[in-house]
């Protein structure tokens, strides 16, 4: 469901963009993810776990997890949280047998989870031996994820570009945009790279921009790789500033996996950016003040916020 306008929302009302989810014609916004488009019709389940299938739904809105991959057009393995949701995309579920919401493969969990353990090694089904192509060729196909489409007769083409910079600063969060800008000051040469969709188009003087794009790592050399769409550049910088922030990690506690529990960050994203509301009644848990004022950003959205719990504190406020 959306939201009124929110303030710096990411997308533009005005722009209704199609996209297919399998057999339905689907819309969302220019400025949604694909993550952010299925979410608004409505989808809550966007994956399955590789090996029991259990229901994955978003998790952290921020690419950093395996819950919200899918196939786009005939590439597996899409975090579609943050893949831009672009006109006549094709969107299919992966490692499913039947529809999302009820994939039959999900008796996995039902019935084989007591044998198949956590750590469980599928070779140790290598007896009798003659049965072994047999298993592998079963376990293959009920586990895994999105499969390569060798007739789909396209590719993407890939250019390198080799460049050099002053500094190359990674991450596009506040330090990182304020450390751009600062070495901006001082001449020109300054790079900026992001993997959010937020800072495409920023206005940052002096500062060259590439988002969404991702440093790879950095080598020998202060060789840093940048994948930008269908560009790899490749950039030798004179400094680098690493300024990629914190990754939120899921608290351990049982049924910490079910669709509808998600990290803070996630949250703030949905409803932020894409104008949606995460659900309709919520418990949040929290161990630092930025996941704490989820709940007040939870409640601006229209959710029934009944109980914050600080782990810090262990204990519970109304
Ligand atoms: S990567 Fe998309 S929900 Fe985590």
């Amino acid at each position: 469901m959306r939201l009124p306008v929110q303030p710096g929302e990411l997308i533009d009302r005005d722009r209704a963009i199609s996209f297919r989810l399998g057999p339905w014609d689907l819309e969302g916004y220019s400025g949604d993810t694909i993550g952010s488009a299925l979410f608004a019709s409505g989808r809550r389940i966007f994956s399955r776990s590789f090996k029991y299938h259990r229901p994955r739904g978003l998790l952290c809105c921020s690419g950093h997890c395996p819950n919200c991959m899918m196939t786009v057009d005939g590439v597996p393995n899409v975090r579609v949280c943050v893949e831009p949701l672009r006109e006549g995309a094709v969107v299919t579920a992966q490692n499913v047998l039947g529809r999302l919401d009820s994939d039959l493969l999900s008796i996995v969990d039902k019935v084989g989870g007591p044998f198949t353990p956590v750590g469980f090694y599928y070779r140790t089904m290598i007896r009798p031996r003659f049965m072994w192509p047999t298993y592998e060729k079963f376990l293959r196909n009920v586990a895994g994820l999105g499969r390569l489409d060798e007739h789909a007769g396209h590719s993407r083409r890939y250019d390198v570009e080799h460049r050099r910079a002053r500094v190359l600063v990674v991450g596009g969060g506040q330090a990182g945009r304020a450390a751009a800008l600062a070495a901006a000051t001082a001449g020109p040469g300054v790079v900026l790279v992001d993997e959010g969709t937020r800072l495409g188009g920023a206005d940052l003087p002096g500062v060259e921009v590439l988002a969404p794009a991702r440093a790879l790592g950095i080598w020998e050399g202060n060789l840093v790789p940048v994948d930008c769409e269908t560009v790899l550049y490749r950039y030798r910088a004179e400094r680098i500033v690493v300024a990629s922030g914190a990754t939120e990690q899921p608290l351990v506690f049982p049924g910490n996996d079910l669709v509808g529990v998600m990290l803070p960050n996630g949250v703030r994203r949905l409803v932020r950016d894409f104008s949606l509301k995460p659900g309709t009644r919520a418990v949040v848990l929290a161990s630092d003040d930025l996941a704490l004022e989820v709940a007040d950003t939870l409640r601006e959205a229209g959710v029934a916020v009944p109980r914050v719990v600080d782990l810090r504190e262990s204990s519970v406020r109304e």
